[in-house]
């Protein structure tokens, strides 16, 4: 591999423009963050009556779990941001990885300062898409119980559907029968539907004075059959552990329960972050040759104007060192092999509009890493596949459904980032979310759509004039017709918008793309690995 020799020049304005522009990219996503964390509507007061009752800020209660000095990869974040009057932060639900005896687990901790932790609709896609992130990369699951289960408001949304709350307990069961333990500390409600997180774990922690489960709680036991009870006599730790049995181990205080639960975790017999099974060709990492601080700098501020995704390939690859497949052809997408923390990858990166050549050299590379065995990373910078005549009678569509077909079989793991556009059949090629990649991550100045807001603005109004042929249109109305698009479309395609709605697992700052995904590297190199394809290779 040779290393990517660098053409960009800090000096020039056009770097400093965009480096400043991209300042305050950040700076909103810090800020967004931060409010994720702490902020929304009565959050203080919130905050304040949990930690009043001696509870731990759910945060602070992953981190003491967690091995020190490792790192927690939080997913989602801003899920929910913009949504439900803004109301419910991060959507009342951490969730990510962390490291326990130095094997890594998915955390799944309800936020009782949002709603008392009760599931909204995107809550409870988070919870089920943290599960299947389980599932695909073999983790045991934590789940830290504090909840007032189903946001009873908006139960329509939550209980029925597949993938709702019946799809979290089915994922469970099956999760834990896979061998991936599945361990509940219950540290608040655990009411109704939400009683069955703990009692479908493989062990439960209940911490006296906090934790209840019950199917049914005071008023609705009152309503039925006109019992009065106590909630801690209902379901309280002592009842759980000592009488009913729900619950397998009793702890005073949170900081015993957190304890407990690691003791639990040494005897999970799980792999660890750092065990490699071989299966991914792994050497030394080394770093990038070239500042991943560039990138701010390398990213036009203005969205018309393209960038080189080799330059940013050279900020994230090891000793920015590429091998890059057929570079003479098809160049509106870079494919080439390089490594990632001393993991070796097959790099599929948009530079611009895809063309049947670029499409068919994407296919050719990917049934190549399929063939070889080598995970897939997608870069995303695209406004689509190549549309107008001499592309059509070239059979654009063709060749886009081969790249499709590829992406979709590939039985490899597959890593998608959206560096920048996402839009059309592009999405699909580059392996949206639809392909089911393992993880997507999107950068602050991405944008994804079927279709940027200029074009739309145009193809819509004029699908619109054409459906009211006959009917006198004023300037005015055109004018006001195409505003109203291009502000749903420009509100729609903003990468908060879409974290927002879990199209992806959370928006990273690029200078943090490398170790995010040398951390899901590693998840997939402690795996056995994935049953092949066909592992048929064709010259396009
Ligand atoms: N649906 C909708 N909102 C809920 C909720 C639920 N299941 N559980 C809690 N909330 C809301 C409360 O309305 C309150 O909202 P507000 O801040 O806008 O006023 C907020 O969450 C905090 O609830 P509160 O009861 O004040 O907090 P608490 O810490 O004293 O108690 C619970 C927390 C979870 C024990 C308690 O709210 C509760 O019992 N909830 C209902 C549990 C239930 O029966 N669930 C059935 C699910 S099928």
């Amino acid at each position: 591999m040779i290393p990517i020799t660098s053409h960009v020049d800090r000096s020039s304005a056009a770097f400093r423009d965009n480096a400043a522009a991209y300042a305050e990219l950040t700076a909103t996503l810090r800020e967004r963050m931060t409010w994720a964390i702490g902020g929304g509507p009565g959050r203080e007061r919130s905050i304040e009556r949990h930690l009043d009752r001696g509870k731990v800020l759910v945060r602070d209660r992953i981190a003491m779990v967690t091995d020190h000095d490792t790192p927690f990869l939080e997913l989602s974040t801003l899920s929910g941001f913009g949504q439900y009057d803004d109301a419910a932060p991060g959507a009342g639900i951490v969730t990510g990885i962390g490291v326990v005896h130095g094997a890594p687990y998915m955390f799944i901790a309800n936020d009782a300062t949002v709603k008392g932790g009760s599931l909204l609709p995107v809550s409870i896609k988070k919870h089920v898409r943290a599960q299947e992130i389980a599932d695909q990369n073999d983790l045991g699951v934590i789940y830290l119980v504090d909840s007032g289960g189903a946001f009873l408001p908006l139960q329509d949304e939550i209980f029925p559907d597949k993938d709702h709350f019946g799809g979290s307990f089915y994922r469970q069961a099956r999760l834990s029968a896979r061998g991936l333990p599945q361990l509940s500390v219950v540290l608040g409600g655990c009411t109704a539907g939400g009683a069955y997180v703990p009692a479908l774990s493989d062990e439960v922690i209940m911490v006296e004075g906090i934790g209840r489960i019950f199917l049914g709680g005071p008023p609705i036991v009152k309503a039925a059959l006109g019992e009065v009870i106590d909630p801690d006599e209902l379901g309280g730790a002592l009842l759980h552990t000592h009488v009913s049995g729900v619950s397998d181990y009793l702890a005073d205080t949170e900081a015993e329960a957190y304890g407990r639960l690691r003791e639990i975790c040494e005897t999970t017999n799980q792999r660890r972050l750092d065990e490699r099974t071989g299966w991914i060709d792994s050497i030394e990492p080394e770093p990038p040759a070239h500042p991943a601080e560039d990138i701010y700098g390398i990213i036009s501020a203005d969205s018309r104007i393209p960038f080189d995704a080799t330059e940013i390939i050279a900020r994230i690859v090891d000793g920015s060192r590429f091998a890059a497949f057929k570079p003479e052809w098809g160049t509106s997408i870079i494919c080439g092999f390089a490594r990632i923390w001393g993991h070796l990858v097959g790099v599929v990166a948009n530079n611009g509009i895809i063309f049947s050549d670029a499409a068919l050299k994407a296919t050719h590379f990917i049934e190549l890493c399929e063939q070889r065995r080598i995970p897939l990373l997608f870069l995303q910078n695209t406004s689509g596949y190549m549309v107008g005549r001499d592309s059509e009678a070239a059979g654009i569509a063709k060749h886009g459904a081969k790249m499709v077909a590829a992406v979709a079989n590939a039985t490899v793991p597959r890593y998608t980032v959206l560096i920048g556009g996402s839009y059309g059949a592009g999405n699909y090629g580059m392996c949206g979310r639809g392909f089911n990649p393992r993880f997507l991550f999107a950068w602050p100045n991405s944008r994804i759509a079927t279709m940027a807001a200029d074009t739309a603005e145009t193809v819509l109004v004029d699908i619109r004039l054409a459906g009211m042929k006959g009917s006198d249109t004023t300037e005015d109305e055109v004018g006001a017709m195409r505003a109203e698009v291009r502000s749903q479309y420009e509100e729609q395609s903003d990468p908060y918008y879409a974290t927002s709605r879990l199209w992806d697992d959370g928006l990273i700052d690029p200078i943090h793309t490398r170790d995010t995904l040398g951390l899901c590297l590693a998840l997939a190199a402690r795996q056995d690995e994935p049953a092949p394809g066909s592992g048929l290779v064709y010259r396009m």
